[in-house]
Formats: structure tokens, sequence, C-alpha cells
């Protein structure tokens, strides 16, 4: 699937450091965003608690990058014990940068991380009103089948391979390349 972001957009994993980027970025979500990624309307006392206690947890976070702010995270964190190679993914895109193919970018990453570490099963809880990610969703059938509702999807090819492996590679280092020359662009311009 071809990828398609915003101008100046950097798809990467978080960094060791970079909490504070996570929290502002969720606490700078409009009351619906906020609704739909946590299923219910949530104080900004629990994001920041939320978010503390996810980058301790074993989770694999993927954010997007717009001229160097971060605008959108996609986290997937293994369930753990009695969930056998399970795992539950969940996505934020900040509302100005919503329908701007950055959700798309951040589900395709996810999948491929949770591809190489032999997820069977991709939980994401959802609002059963929530058409766009059930859009999204969907763009990723071949990868994913749904329950919708609270939707449940499951990772078809649950085996990493060599070319997966390499993919995730490559995108990790072209990330990295792209965020030092983001960087270095904007010192330029300042
Ligand atoms: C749901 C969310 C992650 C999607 O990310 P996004 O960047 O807006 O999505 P994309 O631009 O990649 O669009 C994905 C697909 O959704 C559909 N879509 C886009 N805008 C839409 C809209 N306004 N209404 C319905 N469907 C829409 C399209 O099918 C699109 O694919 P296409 O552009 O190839 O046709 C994002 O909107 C968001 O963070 N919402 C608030 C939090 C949330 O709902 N999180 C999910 C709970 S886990």
């Amino acid at each position: 699937m071809q990828e398609v972001l915003p101008e100046g957009a950097v798809i990467r994993k978080l960094w060791i450091g970079e909490t504070d980027k996570y929290r502002e970025h969720v606490l700078r979500l409009d009351p619906e965003s906020r609704r739909s990624r946590f299923g219910g309307g949530v104080s900004d006392e629990f994001i920041r608690n939320y978010v503390d206690l996810s980058t301790t947890l074993d989770a694999i976070v993927h954010g997007c990058f717009i001229d160097g702010e971060l605008r959108a995270v996609a986290e997937l964190r293994p369930l753990g014990l009695g969930f056998a190679r399970q795992a539950e993914a969940a996505l934020s895109v900040e509302k100005p940068w919503q329908s701007h193919g950055v959700g798309s970018g951040l589900l395709a990453r996810t999948l491929l991380a949770a591809r190489n570490r032999g997820f069977h099963r991709l939980h994401m809880a959802c609002l059963a009103d929530n058409e766009r990610m059930q859009q999204l969703a969907r763009k990723f059938a071949a990868e994913l089948s749904f329950d919708f509702g609270s939707v449940v999807g499951e990772v078809e090819s649950s085996r990493p391979t060599p070319m997966s492996l390499m993919r995730e590679l490559l995108t990790d280092g072209h990330g990295y390349a792209a965020a030092v020359l983001d960087l270095q662009s904007r010192m330029l311009r300042a």
C-alpha cells in the first residue's frame, strides 16, 4: 500500500525521553478525539497517568512528527500473561491532521511491528460510531479480519519473514535519517 503523508511528516518509533511529547500530544486532542481514543471522556489527570504507565510497559510506540511536532501516535502493547501472542493497538491523530493519511501510515507500521513479534491477535477497542477508524481498519482487510463494535483485528500472517523484518529495519532507519534531516533543515531555517 502506497504511503501518502502530509508535507513535513516523518513517522518513526518514539525515542526514550520523548514521554513529554507523547503526553502533550494526547492532552492536545480535542474532546471528540479524546472520547474516541479512550472510549469515553477522560480527564487530563487520567491522561498523564496513562502516558506515564504506558511508557513503563512493553509498548511499541510509533509517532508522526509534522514540522518537528508530535501530532499522532500509534501504540502497540502486548496483553501479557494469559493472553499469549495478543496485543492491543490504539491510535490518535490530532484533528487538523486527521483524514490526511497519517492514521494509515501509523497503522501500517504497527501491523508490521505486530507481525514481526509474532502477535496472532490484535485488539482495537473502538466505539461503534467511530466510522473513520472502521474505514481505516477496512483498508487493511488483507492483513486483518474485523469484528466491529469493539474492533478486534486478527493478524492473518502472524509469522515474521526475513522480508517483514527487513521492512521494519528499513522503515526505522529511514525514520531516523528523515528525523535528522528534518532537524537540520529546521535549524537552518531558524
Ligand atoms: C481514527 C484515526 C486514527 C484515523 O486516522 P486518520 O489519519 O484520520 O485516517 P486516514 O487519513 O489514514 O484515513 C483512513 C481512512 O479512513 C477513511 N476516512 C478518512 N476520513 C474520513 C471521514 N471524515 N469519515 C469517515 N471515514 C474517513 C478513509 O477510508 C481513509 O482511507 P482513504 O483516505 O485511503 O480513503 C484518527 O482520525 C483519530 O485519531 N481519531 C480520534 C481517535 C480515535 O478514534 N482513535 C481510534 C481508537 S483506537
